[in-house]
């Protein structure tokens, strides 16, 4: 009998392939955590809205497929959503929202509770409708769910960079540990971009990374880039309360200005970059296997 991947792989060579970026490929970043509530959904938005301001076209996927975050705090009403592409009732130019500085987001729905959950015809088919994306992109950021879910994995496995954030706390330091470990020795991840959050100061930051990197050093072969920090700052709640991304509401803040400074060195450091050998975003993630 053959197996689903076998399947999925066949189906897929029936859809178009994915449209590029200007620059002549995409880059999809995922962003996740061990932890749920270190600031995934706040950073993702934030970094969008600044890469857009670098000139940059950008698709913002809400892959926290249960706990969908992203229209609130857009404050987008989307009539439509990945759901209704799964279910076939919309294409997904259809679902598409345009957000703050241009930037396209794609809504999930709260409620469907994990991508392993569907069947496979409703993976192809966010696969297909994906992959039919009108729209060339620059950059596609995912949000992703925290923790080890299936879906989680899934999504960072198909990402070309992973982005983990974390906050000071040694239960999330743990748990990001916990989730990038899994994605080394299942996935063969050998590269993480490290963002902290919440930290005081730079000082904390680095402080934060080397303990990471020294757990790392005893027992897996695995690069670890600080990427860059963003301080705790109680504009970030007040900007979730008034559903206006900080980097629009406190453009000029320090903490906007930390943003600013994270998306300049994703864009200046595009780290392993997209492979032209390997299969994009898209195919990537209609051939994953459960491991
Ligand atoms: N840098 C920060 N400073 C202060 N509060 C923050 C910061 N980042 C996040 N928060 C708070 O943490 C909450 C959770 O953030 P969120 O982005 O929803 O996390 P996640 O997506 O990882 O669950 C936010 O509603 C906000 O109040
Ligand atoms: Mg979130």
């Amino acid at each position: 009998m053959r197996d689903q991947a076998a399947s999925l792989r066949d189906k897929f060579k029936e859809a178009p392939p994915a449209r590029v970026g200007a620059g002549g490929s995409v880059r999809s970043l995922s962003f996740t955590s061990g932890k749920g509530g270190v600031g995934k959904t706040n950073i993702v938005i934030n970094m969008s809205i600044q890469l857009a301001k670098l000139g940059k076209k950008v698709l913002l996927l809400d892959a926290d497929l249960g706990l969908a975050n992203i229209d609130i705090m857009l404050n987008l009403v989307p009539q439509f959503t990945i759901e209704d592409v799964l279910t076939g009732k919309k294409e997904i130019n259809e679902v598409i929202q345009i957000g703050p500085a241009g930037i396209h987001v794609l809504p999930a729905s709260s409620g469907i509770s994990e991508m392993s959950e569907l069947t496979g015809d409703q993976q192809m088919s966010l696969i297909r409708e994906l992959s039919n994306l009108k729209d060339a992109y620059d950059y596609i950021l995912i949000d992703t769910g925290a923790g080890i879910a299936s879906s989680v994995l899934r999504f960072n496995a198909a990402a070309d960079e992973i982005c983990v954030v974390t906050n000071t706390e040694p239960t999330a330091m743990t748990d990001a540990y916990a989730l990038m470990k899994i994605m080394a020795t299942k996935y063969q991840v050998k590269r993480f971009n490290l963002i902290i959050n919440q930290a005081s100061s730079m000082l904390e930051a680095k402080g934060v990374h080397e303990k990471l990197v020294s757990v790392f050093n005893q027992f897996l072969p695995v690069e670890l880039i600080l990427t860059g920090f963003i301080p705790r700052d109680p504009n970030i709640s007040k900007a979730v309360r008034s559903q206006t991304p900080l980097s629009v509401l406190y453009p000029n803040s320090p903490t906007a200005k930390a943003f600013y400074l994270l998306a300049k060195h994703i864009d200046a450091n595009p780290g392993q970059g997209p492979d032209p050998d390997r299969p994009n975003f898209f195919q990537r993630l209609g051939l994953w296997k459960k491991r």
